[in-house]
């Protein structure tokens, strides 16, 4: 993997142009871009057709959680679109995990399907109000071992708990880490948050980056920036 491929951009937008421009801004910069929900739902299959269509590599982001039968249906939905990556709830259960990793196996086998652990905004509080008493950490290390045993691809954690997925799962299970943020950034409403050169340090594949670029007075620097960060890790992981 390609230390560009390891940045993967969310098109957190309103408006299709927006995303449209920046797309052309980070032109061979970026590579991978993360289509969520609040954008698949306005444009649905026509975005995602439109960045494969202009080279670009595509994380679907619809964090799909239902019945095992209504998620595989809903994968096989999306065979056409040849989305690089696609994700769903570790906690719709082992079974629903195993009937999802067939259906990618047996029809999508160039699309990586990963579990969603613990949601980066959330911290032990939030998880105990829901009536889950696991830390955050060990509720990670609880589902990324169901998702590595259904057959799964990976997981998305917090970079936090990269290393233990690794240490868990193996170093060819995936690790797809939000909540990245250079010194310089605002939080957000992210909670379990590291800088890039930690996080790639920590183990994490791929950073999912948001706001950090979408909002900055130069998204094309900001990028370039945490790119530099990635390299820096991997020289610094070597020596
Ligand atoms: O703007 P920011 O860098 O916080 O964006 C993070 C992106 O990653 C958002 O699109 C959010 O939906 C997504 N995400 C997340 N935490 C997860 C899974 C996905 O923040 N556990």
């Amino acid at each position: 993997m390609t230390i560009k491929e390891q940045l993967i951009v969310s098109l957190d937008f309103p408006d299709i142009q927006q995303a449209r421009s920046l797309m052309h801004l980070l032109s061979d910069d970026v590579i991978f871009y993360k289509i969520g929900l609040q954008m698949y739902l306005k444009y649905g299959s026509s975005i995602v057709e439109e960045w494969k269509k202009a080279g670009k590599k595509v994380f679907l982001d619809l964090k799909l959680s239902d019945i095992p039968n209504t998620v595989s249906s809903a994968l096989l939905s999306l065979q056409p679109l040849e989305v690089d990556m696609v994700n769903m709830h570790a906690l719709s259960g082992m079974n629903c995990m195993k009937v999802a990793a067939e259906t990618i196996q047996s029809h999508m086998p160039n699309t990586r399907l990963i579990a969603v652990t613990v949601l980066t905004s959330l911290d032990e509080n939030e998880l105990t109000a829901i009536g889950i008493t696991n830390s955050p950490q060990r509720q990670v290390e609880t589902l990324c071992r169901l998702a590595f045993q259904a057959g799964l691809s990976g997981v998305v954690s917090s970079a936090w708990e990269a290393p233990q997925v690794k240490s868990i799962c193996g170093p060819t299970f995936i690790t797809v880490c939000p909540g990245i943020r250079r010194s310089s950034d605002q939080t957000n409403d992210q909670i379990r948050i590291m800088t890039p050169q930690k996080a790639i340090l920590n183990g994490a594949d791929y950073l999912v980056v948001g706001r950090p670029i979408l909002q900055s007075n130069d998204p094309k620097q900001a990028a370039i920036s945490i790119l530099k960060d990635i390299e820096m890790a991997h020289n610094r992981g070597n020596s």
